[in-house]
């Protein structure tokens, strides 16, 4: 009998629950996270509702429960080191200690990492403390330039110049403010292309590739609005991208690869867990954006619903160093996730509020909500995700786009996302940047 906890309760958190409870592994799961989510609930033996930054709690509940293995989804508890505490009582992880989770944790981190292993991957950039120099930098970049502060902010931390920063006087003005926040920041060449997900299992050596996914990260249709955590996801029956080669997929998965080996090499400590890269094809061939340390929420419901292969074996593997390049199958279907976000989301969501819906459809995946007396009610981050997959893109686009119009609250989502229209805009751009 094997104890299982999940840490973290999102709509990521629901797709790995999902995956751990389909397994053929005999074995009970628990959950710990800041809300209760009721269908991960409903899956587990055991629940604490504790934040997520209070890891000696959560080591006690694991060390109570007689946990022999923890997955954790959400960064935040990776930054702050909760693989290192498990790991210092003797309970094994899928997820990265806090040294290697820098990956994510500190973008001029992983720009030196990408530099040193694949240094024609990262734009242009340098790291600043304070405004000495960023205009000139803004300068030498003839005026097209991202600004990212250095460290976590939930995917809302870029600014890109024209979108965001329409002069340059704006773009110090968001530097200045991430001064006063007393954080650093990155100034990059901005990169224009198709961006692409990447993630990788990684036992410490070897990477086991996923499919390939397309992320919408800003809040609007059209693409346009402010960066948002991720407001949906498609992926294609061949787990490529129409607008991508063989080649291109092959120098992403090689990517990862030298990320993960140049972790170890620069740390000591090997990457266990899952990789994601996050990049770009441009006119210069394949780019980094960034990396995360664990699974991208939506990307997680796109290859998780797809994947053939016994979760847990694939964990134990993860853990054991036992990973092999063909370890997990994926359905060849494409997949198309929408998220449901509160009204006003991400600058100002409304929260609070009821929201309807089936928390038994396994289409559905509720996200950042809390039930108390039998209700389902939204937090203010994104609250429900809704997958439909199919041999077809546009069938399985359709799906999802029903599933989620039917749940009922304060709530709106992006209805392009997987849409011939937009697919065949993105292909149609890709084209030109390339011509
Ligand atoms: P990040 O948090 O680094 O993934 O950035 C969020 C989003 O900002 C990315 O998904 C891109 O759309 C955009 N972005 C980040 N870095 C760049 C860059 N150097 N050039 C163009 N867009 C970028
Ligand atoms: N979907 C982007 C992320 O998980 O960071």
């Amino acid at each position: 009998m094997k104890n299982v906890l999940v840490v973290g309760s999102g709509a990521r958190e629901v797709a790995v629950s999902r995956k751990i409870s389909e397994s053929k592994v005999e074995h009970a799961l628990f959950c710990a996270s800041s809300e209760k989510n009721p269908q991960i609930e409903s899956l587990c033996s055991g629940y604490l509702v504790c934040p997520l930054s209070h890891i000696k709690n959560i080591c006690e509940y694991a060390l109570l429960k007689k946990i022999d293995l923890v997955f954790i989804g959400p960064e935040n508890p990776l930054a702050d080191g909760i693989v290192n505490e498990l790991e210092a009582v003797g309970i094994s992880c899928v997820g990265p200690k806090k040294e290697v989770a820098m990956i994510e944790t500190s973008k001029s981190f992983a720009r030196d990492i990408i530099e040193n292993c694949a240094p024609e991957k990262n734009p242009a950039k340098r790291s600043f403390k304070s405004l000495s120099g960023v205009e000139s930098f803004i300068n030498e970049l003839n005026g097209e330039y991202v600004i990212k502060y250095d460290g976590l902010m939930g995917g809302k931390g870029v600014k890109i110049s024209g979108e965001h920063l329409p002069s340059i006087k704006d773009g110090l003005k968001y530097a200045q403010s991430l001064v006063d926040m007393g954080g650093s920041f990155l100034v990059e060449e901005k990169l224009v292309g198709e961006e692409f997900s990447l993630m990788s299992f990684v036992d410490g050596k070897t990477c086991c590739h996923m499919p390939i996914v397309q992320d919408h990260k800003r809040a609007f249709e059209g693409d346009v609005g402010p960066n948002t955590g991720g407001m949906g996801t498609y992926s294609f029956a061949n787990h490529s991208l129409p607008f991508l080669k063989n080649r291109e997929v092959l120098d992403a998965q090689k990517t990862n690869e030298l990320v993960a080996k140049q972790l170890l090499k620069k740390t000591g400590v090997p990457f266990v867990g899952v990789l994601y890269g996050g990049f770009m094809l441009t006119q210069r061939g394949v780019k980094v954006i960034e990396y995360n340390a664990r699974l991208g929420d939506p990307e997680a419901m796109n290859v998780l619903c797809l994947m053939k292969t016994d979760f847990l074996k694939v964990c134990d593997q993860i853990i054991g160093g036992s990973l092999s390049k063909n370890s997990v199958e994926f359905e060849e279907l494409s997949t198309v996730c929408k998220y449901a976000v509160p009204n006003g989301y991400p600058n100002k969501p409304a929260k609070g509020f009821v929201i309807d819906c089936k928390i038994k459809d396994l289409d559905v995946y509720l996200a950042s909500v809390n039930s108390s007396d039998g209700q389902v009610v939204a937090c203010g981050s994104r609250t429900a995700a809704a997958i439909g997959k199919d041999k077809n893109v546009f069938v399985a686009e359709k799906f999802a786009e029903r599933k989620i119009s039917s749940i009922g609250g304060d709530l709106f989502h992006r209805k392009d996302i997987g849409t011939k229209e937009l697919i065949s805009r993105r292909i149609d751009r890709m084209e030109k940047i390339l011509r």
